[in-house]
């Protein structure tokens, strides 16, 4: 008999639905939001109690930059809100918050408050919350490649050095390991630009729920689909990814000798 996956140790969710949920309702899209953040909180709670190491959550990609600018100043205050509201939570149930993106593109008062929270949790180990903010997959392949042409450029680096491991230390966060499973809310069926790279064999979860309404059921729910998926990473059998597996640590030197 087939064994189940053990648990996800990584969830990324695409939290898409707002707008629908709030239309629905009759509601300005920035209710929709509003309820969006409170969904936040529950799945954060949720994913640390049935034990997830890493949540990633999609929030603000690269392109809603360009959605109306009322919006965009919504969504920055939610934002900020959610980081003054939540940071005792955070330091209380030992959550250690971090962002994802191009972030230097925030406002800079979210910016420099997204930073406070993240440096007040630095130490805490029990979950990572990862917030994907101005985030683009695409975007940050580039912001990759930019710094790999640097070292080369710089001769710290030489051409034939570079392969996936090596190319993987230049994402944002290449500690935390590809996610295991990808939730996207509304029903959508698109990565819209969410973790190219780090998706290659990460299993994919579309539920109809617009994300407002999703729950710590529908998460579970996710969870057991996933556990009864064969992973099979191109292979026969199902194998466990590698970098899946427990910290790999990647022994990547420079030209110089320098960690990649
Ligand atoms: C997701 O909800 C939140 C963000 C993209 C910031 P949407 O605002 O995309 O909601 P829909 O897709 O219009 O319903
Ligand atoms: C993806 O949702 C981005 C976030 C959830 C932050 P979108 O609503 O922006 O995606 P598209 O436009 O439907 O592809
Ligand atoms: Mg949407």
């Amino acid at each position: 008999m087939r064994q189940e996956q053990p648990s996800p140790r990584h969830i990324a969710i695409i939290m898409d639905g707002n707008g629908r949920w709030a239309a629905s309702r009759g509601l300005p899209r920035v209710l929709g939001h509003q309820a969006g953040a409170d969904a936040v909180r529950r799945i954060v709670e949720a994913s640390c109690e049935l034990g997830i190491e890493t949540l990633t959550l999609y929030a603000f990609s690269w392109e809603n930059r360009n959605r109306p600018p009322d919006e965009v100043r919504d969504l920055m205050q939610l934002l900020d809100v959610f980081l003054s509201r939540e940071t005792s939570t955070l330091m209380s149930q030992q959550i250690r918050l971090r962002a994802i993106g191009r972030l230097e593109e925030l406002p800079v008062g979210v910016w420099d408050h997204l930073r406070y929270v993240m440096a007040q949790t630095a130490p805490f180990k029990r979950m990572t919350l990862n917030l994907a903010l101005s985030y683009g997959g695409r975007q940050e392949i580039v912001d990759a490649a930019r710094r790999l042409c640097e070292k080369v450029c710089a001769g710290q680096l030489r051409v034939d050095q570079i392969d996936e491991a090596c190319f993987a230390q230049q994402l944002y966060a290449p500690d935390l390991c590809d996610p295991d499973l990808l939730v996207r809310t509304s029903g959508e069926q698109r990565l819209s630009n969410f973790l190219l790279w780090q998706s290659s064999y990460t299993e994919l979860y579309v539920t109809s729920k617009l994300w407002p309404d999703f729950s710590k059921a529908d998460l579970m729910e996710a969870i057991s689909e996933y556990q009864r998926r064969d992973r099979r990473f191109g292979g026969h059998t199902p194998a466990s990814s590698p970098r899946s597996a427990p910290s790999v640590v990647l022994h990547v030197t420079a030209a110089d000798g320098h960690p990649c």
